[in-house]
């Protein structure tokens, strides 16, 4: 019924690379800690007999067991990270709550994003934010609460607040997607500080823009010094508001063509991330306010309001991008973050068997020398078993003479 079309869903989606990638190499990991611990046990028993292992080499594979362990620490919680980025009011937290089919981030008039936040899956059901610097749980139950909470801290442009909203609401948080939301690029002269700090870990950027007027000088800079620190950044660019295109329908197509040119060349030609065939699965036009509305009146949470023009179609583009974006995500991730696990898992298991094949050379060794030496003592006794021999004969022969001398003597002696 309802529960097995809801896991045909989520088997399908291309998160599933990343989740079963992951589930997969920590698999592997948790045989090397097993195989790992197996060799310090052994080589603890054998350490007795002094003459093949010595202390070092104990040592030195014990520290594999903390090794692996921190592989899999890191492990656990490898996530797959998306940043959004563009000029203030053109979407970005809107962008963010339809795809967390919710609204977790404030967002409109009076609720200007005005630090990072990072919107991850939370461990228990219940949602609770955690500010920079600080381990405490702040519980919140709504985003009026939430957007209270984020005024009444004076929080820096710079600063992180981390917001934790419970997997089971949304499939994206559950496979560990991480989202990062971002103050608008044009009100910060920190853009530098801002790579350092949040993008150099990111999978995938997305570059809100909106469709209502051109990229902007400062959105372009702000990819340029990306592109400038990262080789080929993951970048998509969404044309918001294109509801708005609505009310000009004549314009419709010579617009998008417009947006969509520019926006390929700006990928392809000015920061050369991507190739042209590329660049048209990058570049979408969609609306993230009718997108929220549409899945919030899905889940009963509202009444729909009527639908503008052409909503079906921004609808079907923005799940559109949003399969797009996950498989970018979820492919990106994988080869980041555990290709160095897995060189390192390699490492760790060949370094182990060279230790075990350098014991077994010693062990081997030994009894070669063994062997020798217990050939040396059984060539030395043949030796004087037959020295003796020789030894005894030569007695024989010489009692055989002294006897005939005596013999003779005696004889000799009676004739006179
Ligand atoms: P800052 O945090 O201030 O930088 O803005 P933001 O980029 O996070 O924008 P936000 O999501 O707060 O949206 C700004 C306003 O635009 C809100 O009132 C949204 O409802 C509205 N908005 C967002 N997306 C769309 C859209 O696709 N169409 C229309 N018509 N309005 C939108
Ligand atoms: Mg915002």
């Amino acid at each position: 019924g309802d529960h097995r079309a809801t896991r045909q869903m989520t088997d399908n989606s291309p998160l599933q690379i990343f989740v079963k990638a992951k589930k997969k190499i920590n698999d592997i990991f948790v045989e090397i800690e097993d195989y790992v611990k197996d060799t310090v046990e052994y080589m603890h028993e054998i350490e007795k007999q002094q003459e093949i292992v010595n202390s070092q080499k104990v040592k030195e594979t014990e520290d594999f067991v903390n090794k692996v362990h921190g592989i899999r620490d890191v492990l656990s919680r490898d996530h797959m990270k998306v940043a959004f980025f563009g000029r203030t009011s053109n979407g970005k937290s809107s962008v963010i709550n339809a795809m967390l089919r919710d609204k977790v981030l404030p967002s409109g008039i009076g609720h200007t994003t005005n630090c990072f936040l990072q919107v991850e899956g939370s461990p228990t059901d219940e949602p609770y934010l955690i500010l920079e610097g600080s381990n405490e749980h702040c519980a919140v139950d709504s985003v009026g609460q939430l957007a209270h909470a984020l005024c009444k801290e004076k929080l820096n442009e710079n600063q992180l607040v981390r917001v934790f909203w419970p997997r089971n609401r949304c499939l994206l948080l559950r496979d560990d997607v991480v989202f990062v939301d971002s103050p608008g690029v044009d009100v910060t002269p920190n853009l530098d500080e801002w790579i350092d700090k949040y993008c150099l870990d990111a999978d995938v950027f997305v570059l809100v823009a909106n469709a209502e007027s051109t990229l902007m000088v400062t959105e372009k800079n702000f990819f340029h010094k990306v592109s400038m620190r990262l080789s080929k950044p993951n970048i998509f660019i969404l044309n918001n508001r294109w509801d708005a295109s609505a009310n000009e329908p004549e314009y419709l197509d010579q617009v998008r063509r417009q947006h969509q040119e520019r926006a390929v060349d700006f990928l392809v030609k000015e920061l050369k991330v991507c190739s042209q065939k590329e660049a048209d699965e990058r570049i979408f036009f969609i609306s993230a306010k009718e997108a929220l509305q549409a899945r919030l009146a899905e889940q009963g949470q509202t009444v729909s309001t009527p639908l503008t023009e052409g909503f079906q179609t921004r609808y079907f583009e923005f799940q559109d991008f949003e399969r797009k974006f996950e498989e970018c995500i979820s492919k990106s991730a994988v080869k980041t973050k555990f290709d160095q696990h897995s060189q390192r898992g390699k490492l760790i298991a060949n370094q182990l068997r060279e230790i075990l094949d350098s014991i077994y050379n010693d062990a081997q060794q030994l009894k070669d020398e063994k062997l020798r030496h217990r050939k040396e003592l059984h060539d030395k006794i043949n030796h004087t078993e037959e020295q003796l021999m020789l030894i005894t004969q030569e007695m024989k022969q010489k009692i055989h003479h002294m006897v005939e001398d005596v013999e003779q003597r005696v004889s000799k002696a009676l004739n006179e």
